[in-house]
């Protein structure tokens, strides 16, 4: 089993002015992976921002063509920023790729995901895809999920309160994700709000994963289990592709 731990030295607070360097150079070598003609599927969060970067210059400069499925309206706007040309599962239900950024990649390539409240559409992208690449730096490394971040779910507004209360019996303190820049929770973009379940070091997430599943108002979970293809790790040092299997 692969681990991370010679390479915890790498991954000290102290190191962290490489990080944004680190993200662009994982993202740069992600979008390698692009085809021409590529329906591409697009997650959310800071470091999938320098991919949408990376690919428009591809195509300004391959003249590649592309078309894209953004999972959320912060990666939509990203794309129109840049000139990449835009659509939905309407007109393609089956992507090629789709490059995602992570929260959490333990060993098996397993990840924690939501941070950015976009984890239900991100799972319907990268459940559709052929191949589903993950971007992050060398700090995003636990030998556990859990470790580090909460796990997020997306849940329905009714019925937050008392999936509060049945998460916290069963896993951990579980808070409901409050907005800034706006008073109150955070509204996904599908209209409904994130619970993050502090469940600490995760010994079996894909039993979590099915427990949580289960619960009535539960649409979405964010642990993506067995499903990253490959993952780009950004370090000080350089950028190390992981294979799954
Ligand atoms: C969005 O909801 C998330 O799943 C992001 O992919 C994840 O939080 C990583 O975000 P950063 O690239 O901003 O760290």
């Amino acid at each position: 089993m692969r681990s991370w731990s010679r390479w915890s030295w790498r991954c000290s607070p102290a190191l962290e002015a490489w990080v944004e360097e680190a993200r662009r150079r994982a993202a740069e070598e992600a979008v390698r992976a692009v085809g021409n003609g590529d329906v591409v599927g697009l997650g959310s969060g800071r470091t999938v921002v320098y991919a949408v970067e990376q690919l428009a210059r591809r195509v300004k400069t391959e003249n590649l063509k592309v078309s894209c499925i953004p999972s959320s309206y912060q990666i939509l706007l990203e794309a129109l920023k840049v000139g990449l040309p835009t659509s939905s599962l309407y007109e393609h239900p089956e992507l090629d790729i789709t490059l995602d950024g992570a929260d959490e990649v333990d060993a098996e390539l397993n990840l924690t995901k939501g941070g950015g409240g976009a984890l239900t559409r991100e799972k319907i992208l990268a459940s559709n895809s052929k191949r589903y690449l993950v971007i992050v730096d060398g700090r995003k490394l636990v030998e556990r999920l859990g470790s580090t971040k909460p796990i997020p779910l997306e849940v329905l507004p009714f019925a937050a309160p008392a999936l509060k209360r049945r998460l916290e019996r069963v896993f951990g303190r579980a808070e409901l994700r409050e907005g800034s820049g706006k008073l109150g929770p955070v509204l996904t973009d599908n209209g409904n709000f994130i619970l993050d379940v502090y469940t600490g070091p995760l010994e079996n997430p894909w039993e979590v994963e099915e427990r949580m599943r289960k619960l009535p108002g539960v649409l979405e979970v964010g642990l993506f289990l067995g499903m990253a293809h490959e993952v780009y790790v950004g370090f000080k040092e350089g950028v190390k592709k992981l294979s799954r299997g």
